[in-house]
């Protein structure tokens, strides 16, 4: 398999930013259209704890984390994630705090399922278990959107031969996921096979064919599903209308975002990121391009930041921070320049507690220019690294201007967007940021220890929407005293390499 670097962004940062209004030059609310479906989203490893109760075998994550070696990336406690907000017992009352939504996105924790990491043998407690979620979200009229890999397996895959370096792990990948769709696709009509691939490994390339195989063949068909993946978007942007700095930026979303979406929507890779990856994106067989073609039901977008492009030659420090976001895809682009925050220094603020609603508009509008595709926008969100804690006005500014933007881009354009799910329903552990970092719309109490759930004030803005389907607009109130915070050097998007472990 091609994977050259295999790692794991973690997700961390934030601080405020200026806003940009498109959709919002007019105050008066806005309608969401009739079909789309407003939703928030967890992560099994991010939420539920209970890492070894009931049959769970360790993670991968369990045991990187465990080995409490990272507290140079921001993870000063091993054991945060191990009761996390825990879910695993309170998921009823997560899915209550919910119901003002109509979409409940949360993954499957493959070694709760699997914990021996095969379908000969399950944990019975562990398949009850989503079963347990999945029906108390039909119960609450909600939809379940289920992501069956959100970065956690089996740490004995880590064991017996490096997880995702191997192409071992895609047979047992797809016993997993044949196991799931069969256990719960009669109550599950949205998938996602994968949650953040280029996040995973720089050319994710051989891995598509997992997709191909279960969307057109097993699921869609058997069961009426709608199965696709969804990938990390950081859209560029041309930072001048020369035609080579727009070439640069086609080059940049067509290498981190193309070389996913692409196989699986036309059976290979675009031909501009041939041009500059050359021979590290491993062909696919004319088997396999069938395969692939059209293979996905919708596109899934996480999108959270994006950035300018030219073409020129990066300077050293150029070129190391644009690597701590896109991996080694800027290797391939030796002639293009990046303009993006730095997560690590003291642009960290501009991170996720920025309010850029043209990133999410620049990203939908690539995918749907590009693919012609549903798509889901699986993951947008706000997170604070100024401690807001239940005050969250800014919050519902963020998710207003989203969805303002959101829905201005639909109306002009006819993009076609099955849900829009904020990250994430309920604050959760964000990697190395740990508790400190929360997106939710749901406060937990983290700090008595108590895990106690609150809703945020911004709350009020989601309610009022799943009642009305009407988007006010909201605008950012900084206060003075954010506005002299010191950015928080945390770190944004920290890569855990796996062979860190060895
Ligand atoms: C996983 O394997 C271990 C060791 O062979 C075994 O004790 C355990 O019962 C297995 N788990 C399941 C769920 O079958
Ligand atoms: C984009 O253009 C501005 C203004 O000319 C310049 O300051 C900036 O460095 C450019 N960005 C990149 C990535 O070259
Ligand atoms: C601690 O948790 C309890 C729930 O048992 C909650 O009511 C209370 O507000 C929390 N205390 C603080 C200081 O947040």
């Amino acid at each position: 398999m091609g994977c050259k670097t295999v790692l794991l962004w973690l997700m961390i940062v934030g601080a405020r930013a200026a806003v940009q209004r498109d959709s919002n030059a007019d105050p008066g609310p806005m309608e969401l259209p009739g079909d789309l479906l407003i939703g928030a989203g967890v992560a099994a490893i991010q939420v539920e704890g209970a890492w070894n109760e009931d049959g769970k075998s360790e993670s991968n994550l369990d045991y990187l984390f465990h080995l409490g070696k990272l507290s140079s990336m921001g993870v000063t406690d091993p054991h945060a994630h191990d009761v996390a907000a825990d879910s695993y017992h309170k998921y009823k009352e997560d899915i209550s705090l919910a119901a003002a939504l109509k979409v409940y996105r949360f993954s499957l924790s493959w070694p709760r399922i699997l914990p021996n990491a095969t379908a000969s043998q399950p944990n019975p407690k562990g398949v009850q278990f989503y079963h347990d979620v999945i029906d108390e979200v039909l119960l609450h009229g909600m939809i379940p959107m289920v992501t069956v890999y959100h970065f956690d397996h089996p740490r004995v895959l880590e064991d017996n031969f490096k997880g995702w370096w191997s192409p071992e792990m895609i047979p047992l990948f797809k016993e997993y996921a044949r196991f799931v769709f069969n256990e719960y696709g009669k109550k599950v009509k949205h998938w996602t096979t994968i949650n953040e691939p280029n996040i995973l490994c720089t050319y994710f390339a051989n891995l598509h064919v997992i997709s191909g195989l279960y969307t057109a063949e097993e699921v869609s068909n058997h069961y009426q599903c709608q199965v696709g993946l969804t990938i990390l978007n950081l859209p560029a942007t041309p930072n001048s209308t020369a035609p080579e700095d727009v070439y640069a930026a086609e080059a940049v979303n067509s290498l981190y975002a193309g070389t996913i979406y692409g196989p699986v929507v036309f059976g290979d890779y675009p031909q501009i990121a041939k041009d500059f990856a050359g021979e590290k994106l491993a062909p696919f067989s004319d088997a396999e391009k069938e395969l692939l073609r059209d293979s996905t039901d919708y596109i899934g977008v996480n999108v959270y930041n994006g950035m300018k492009a030219a073409w020129r030659k990066p300077t050293a420090a150029e070129r190391e921070n644009a690597d701590l976001l896109l991996g080694k895809t800027m290797e391939d682009l030796p002639n293009v320049a990046v303009d993006i925050p730095n997560p690590l220094g003291p642009q960290s603020v501009e991170f996720f507690e920025g309010i850029h609603p043209e990133y999410l508009r620049t990203a939908v509008l690539w995918v749907w220019q590009t693919y012609k595709k549903p798509l889901i926008i699986t993951e947008n969100g706000f997170g604070d690294v100024t401690g807001h804690g239940t005050k969250d006005q800014l919050r519902a500014a963020y998710h207003s201007v989203s969805l303002r933007t959101l829905v201005s881009t639909i109306n002009s354009f006819g993009v076609k967007v099955i849900s829009y799910c904020a990250w994430s329903l309920i604050d959760a552990f964000e990697w190395t940021g740990g508790m400190d970092r929360p997106f939710g719309l749901v406060y937990i109490d983290y700090k008595n220890k108590t895990l106690s759930r609150t809703l945020k004030e911004s709350s009020e803005f989601w309610i009022n929407l799943g009642e009305t389907r009407m988007v006010p607009l909201i605008r950012p109130e900084y206060s003075s005293s954010s506005t002299t915070l010191k950015p928080i050097a945390c770190l944004l998007l920290i890569r855990i390499v796996f062979n860190f472990i060895e």
